[in-house]
């Protein structure tokens, strides 16, 4: 198996140093060439540093306290943005599309999935991040407003070694309908 697809991991912990322009858009390339249902390649994305990004960690704590959502791990999250170097929006383009829709959604998974293999062969942590849905439409509206926020990605160097998490058995998740080889 691929190297990377074993060594990645989700990276909560940062140091604080800074990644370059340049290594941030050898991540994104790794996102635009990544395949997409009949090459439509839905995703736009949009890096945030420094004080952008800080205001969408402040923001989802803010909504979190004010209306005193449950979900804890928002506030995790959030801090996890403050610590990292950066944050790529991901944006879906063609949200109005209800037919395409589904398979959109799976381009734009292969797409965060290739940032975070090349972060991990490049040696920058990486997160996929679900819980900014909590402040979607003001992101949406700062950010890019014809589109729809899917997930994020936090980037930085790492400041941990995580043990990988357990996964379900092989055959737990496959059926072979015909003799194994
Ligand atoms: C769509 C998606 C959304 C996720 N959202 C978050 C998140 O908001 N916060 C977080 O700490 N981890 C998030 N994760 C990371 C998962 O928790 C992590 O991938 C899983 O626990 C397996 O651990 P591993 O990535 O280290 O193998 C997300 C992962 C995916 C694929």
């Amino acid at each position: 198996m691929i190297e990377e697809i074993i060594r990645r991991r989700s990276i909560r912990k940062f140091r604080a140093e800074d990644l370059t322009k340049e290594q941030v858009n050898l991540i994104l390339e790794s996102a635009r060439v990544a395949p997409s249902a009949h090459n439509r390649q839905p995703w736009h994305f949009v890096v945030l540093t420094k004080k952008q990004k800080n205001e969408v960690a402040d923001k989802m704590i803010e909504v979190v306290t004010k209306k005193q959502v449950k979900d804890m791990s928002i506030l995790h999250t959030a801090q996890i943005i403050k610590e990292a170097n950066c944050l790529i929006l991901v944006f879906y383009t063609n949200p109005s599309k209800e037919d395409t829709r589904d398979m959109d959604q799976q381009s734009i998974g292969a797409a965060i999935e290739n940032m975070c293999l090349q972060a991990t062969k490049m040696q920058i942590g990486s997160l996929w991040i679900g819980n900014t849905y909590i402040i979607k439409k003001e992101l949406e509206q700062n950010y890019f407003p014809s589109g729809q926020l899917v997930s994020s990605l936090a980037l930085g160097y790492s400041n941990q070694e995580p043990n990988p998490r357990p996964r379900k058995e092989i055959k737990e998740i496959v059926t072979w309908m015909e003799e194994e080889l």
